[in-house]
Formats: C-alpha cells, sequence, structure tokens
C-alpha cells in the first residue's frame, strides 16, 4: 500500500507518521508520497502500452521542482501552459521536444520562447495565434510545430469551471471551423501543423465525453489528410478525474478501454496530458486546529461548531472555487464522540470554509488534520491574501520525509516591493 494510510489509529505517509512530519516542518504543509506519483504515472502507462503514446504531465496540477524532476525520472514529459511552466520543465531537465505548450492566452514573448527553444509542439487556440506564431517564426527562420486546440463541443459533465469544451467556453477553435482554418494555415511558410489537441475538461469520471472527443479527432484527422493536411499525433487532454469522497470512480484502465479502440482506428500516436488523475490522491494538506467555537449565539442551544483552522482558501482554493469536497481526517484518532462542525480558514471571508457539516471527534485546539487528496490544484493555486505565506512542501520517499520548499518568509513576499 503507498500514500495516505492509517497505522496504529494514526495517519502516515509511506509508514511515515504524518504528526512527525508536521513537529518536524510546521503548518499548514503539503506532504507528497513520491511512491504514488509512481505508482499512478505507471498505470496510466501501462494502461496504453503498446499504443505509441507519450504522457506530458499537466504541470499545471502541480509543478513543485521536485514534483516535476521525480516525474521526468518516470519517463513523462511535460505539458506546460505559461512560459514559467516551460522554464521549470526545463530546470527539471526536460527538453525542448518533450514539452507541449499549451494555454489559451499565449503572449508573443511567451510564443518566442517556446518558438526559439523549438518545443514538440504549440498548442494553438486561434488563428489570431497562428498567425503571431508564423510572423515570428518568420523573423527567426523556423517553422514551427502547432498542433491545433479543438474545441469539439462537447459536455465533460463536470463542474462548470473546469468545463472547457463546450461551445460556450473560451477554449479551442469550433470543430466546424477547423478544416477551412487548416486550408488557411497549411498555406503559411512558417507554421507546421503536426496535431490536433482537445481537453474538453477536468474531474471527468464519465468515459463517454473522452471517448465522444477522442472520436471528433480521429475523424477530423482523416478529413485533415484528405484535405491533403495529413497530421503526426492527436493530442486528447488530460481530464481523468479521481475520487475525492473515496466512491468508485473509472481509472485508468477504463480510461484506455473508452478511447483508445476508436483511436487505434487513426494509426496516429497520441499525447495525453495528465494532470490530477496523478497528483491528486498522492498529497495531502496538513493543517491545525488554532479556534473552536461554537455558532448561533450564547443563549441559544450552539446550532454548529466551527472549527478554525491555520490553512484556507490561501492554501487549498478548490473548496472556495469549484465547491470541492475534499475528506477532512485527524491525524491522531481520538476516541471522542464525533460532531457536526463546520471546517473554516482564518481568512476575512465568508467562502473560507474547508469542508462544511463534518463529523469530527471532540476537536480541540492544537489537534492535527490532514486534508486529503490535495495534490493537485493545491499548492499551485497558493496565494499571499492577507499576507499570508506560501506553505512548505515536503516529499515522503525511501521512508524518508524530505522538505522540497521551503516555507516562504514575509522577506521573501516584500523582497519584491520598492
Ligand atoms: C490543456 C490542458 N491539458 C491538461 C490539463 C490537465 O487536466 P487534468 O488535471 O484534469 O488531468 C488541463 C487542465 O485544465 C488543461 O487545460
Amino acid at each position: 500500500m503507498t500514500g495516505f494510510y492509517r497505522q496504529h489509529g494514526a495517519l502516515v505517509c509511506d509508514g511515515v507518521p504524518l504528526d512527525a512530519i508536521a513537529a518536524a516542518h510546521g503548518t499548514p504543509l503539503y506532504v507528497y508520497s513520491a511512491p504514488t506519483i509512481a505508482e499512478r504515472y505507471r498505470a496510466i502507462d501501462r494502461a496504453f502500452d503498446g499504443y505509441p503514446h507519450a504522457i506530458h504531465y499537466a504541470l499545471k496540477a502541480n509543478s513543485t521542482l521536485a514534483i516535476t524532476r521525480l516525474l521526468r525520472s518516470l519517463g513523462s514529459h511535460a505539458d506546460a501552459n505559461s512560459a514559467g511552466e516551460i522554464d521549470v520543465a526545463m530546470r527539471a531537465g526536460f527538453i525542448p521536444a518533450q514539452i507541449v505548450f499549451t494555454g489559451v492566452g499565449k503572449t508573443n514573448a511567451e510564443l518566442v520562447y517556446a518558438i526559439d527553444l523549438g518545443v514538440r509542439s504549440i498548442n494553438v487556440e486561434s488563428e489570431g495565434e497562428i498567425r503571431r506564431i508564423d510572423r515570428l517564426s518568420r523573423e527567426r527562420n523556423v517553422r514551427t510545430r502547432i498542433a491545433i486546440r479543438v474545441n469539439p463541443d462537447v459536455d465533460a459533465k463536470t463542474h462548470p469551471h473546469i468545463s472547457t469544451g463546450l461551445k460556450i467556453n473560451k477554449f479551442g477553435i469550433p470543430i466546424g471551423d477547423v478544416r477551412a482554418l487548416c486550408a488557411r494555415a497549411g498555406a503559411l511558410p512558417n507554421v507546421e501543423i503536426v496535431g490536433l489537441h482537445a481537453h474538453v475538461g477536468s474531474q471527468i469520471t464519465s468515459m463517454e465525453p473522452l471517448a465522444h472527443a477522442a472520436r471528433a479527432l480521429v475523424d477530423l484527422a482523416r478529413e485533415l489528410a484528405a484535405d491533403g493536411t495529413p497530421i503526426e499525433h492527436l493530442d486528447i487532454g488530460g481530464g481523468l478525474g479521481v475520487s475525492y469522497d473515496g466512491s468508485p470512480v473509472p481509472g485508468a484502465r477504463d480510461y484506455a478501454n473508452a478511447v483508445l479502440p476508436i483511436l487505434r482506428e487513426s494509426g496516429l500516436s497520441i499525447v495525453l496530458e495528465p494532470g490530477r488523475h496523478i497528483i491528486a490522491p498522492a498529497g495531502a494538506l496538513l493543517t491545525r486546529v488554532v479556534d473552536v467555537k461554537p455558532g448561533g449565539g450564547a443563549d441559544a442551544a450552539p446550532d454548529r461548531l466551527f472549527v478554525v483552522m491555520d490553512a484556507g482558501m490561501t492554501e487549498l482554493l478548490r473548496p472556495m472555487m469549484y465547491n470541492a469536497f475534499h475528506r477532512i481526517e485527524p491525524v491522531v484518532a481520538s476516541g471522542a464522540t464525533p460532531i457536526a462542525c463546520d471546517v473554516v480558514g482564518p481568512l476575512c471571508e465568508s467562502s473560507d470554509t474547508l469542508g462544511k457539516d463534518r463529523m469530527l471527534p471532540g476537536p480541540q485546539v492544537g489537534d492535527l488534520y490532514a486534508v486529503l487528496d490535495a495534490g493537485a490544484y493545491g499548492s499551485v493555486m497558493a496565494s499571499n491574501y492577507n499576507r499570508r505565506l506560501l506553505p512548505a512542501e515536503v516529499m515522503v520517499d525511501n521512508g524518508q520525509a524530505t522538505l522540497i520548499r521551503r516555507r516562504q518568509t514575509l522577506e521573501d513576499v516584500l523582497a519584491l516591493e520598492i
């Protein structure tokens, strides 16, 4: 067993007690399990075994350098969404041919960076972007590889904030426009259309939208080939979800079973851009109770107990941004009777709630809690709101907990200010 589980009643990460890690590094603290990352990466790789594929881990989910390096060592390639993520990928040892560059608003400076490096492909979002890449490439006397991000108008059946494949979303080029666009883009001398790309959303737990997107790409590739624009690869994006509440959800094998038979028809190599599925369950946020107070007023029977943590929306934005559910568990199980609590953060926002109506065993000031499955879109979305400091991060590997990012200091923050 890898990751977060109980040993003699206490939560551990790969056998290392979380209370010892918190005592050594303080809270709020992100803890990651290296074996879990490896296991989940390999599960996807195995599921697509036997068909030409490359896993380009989506750095946006979590790009802490040590995690990025670990994925590279496992054989992953990278999906970068900004010049900053390309830079992190390069620092982690990826070569440009292992990087795809996605993103709905790439600036000229970012495009130039990617063009000069010669990344595997720039996943383009509009005709305007293609024309900018062509012009910038001509100025440099190079030909740049692009993949067309297609908007297939597929309902990913996920939270509206992470649904990206509907025509009302800002992402990609409407599928009906792609053939005409490719005919025009094919005439541009300094771009080469090498791929088609679709990413229809995140935290997808029904395989149907992913299969639908795969079908759309395969059919479009066939039409483009008939039009005289043969392409090299199909990039089916990321999106495979995880279980945040412990209920069963499709895994890597189900994903491959849903999309591979369709993609196989094309004979083209495939690019996968998973983020969340690899890293979410591999991380937990450790946080301590700083206050416990009854709500509802002193003269009335308290209608709820507020458990105020030292972590909130500055450390983990998902509950506030997407109404996302994360399990919140005491690190050391107490025998106390569970009571209904609202687990809240310390910030000056009513939305700063990590979990509503949770049954926690008699929470006391100082108790240590773990917010589970927080590895994806957790630390990368942390902020300095209320002048709070970015949390430290620790990776557990070989029974050893190692600091991989130190806690930010106020000096770090103020160093930017004049
Ligand atoms: C283009 C693209 N690729 C990949 C991903 C990764 O998605 P996920 O973490 O759901 O696998 C995203 C995330 O939104 C994305 O926008």
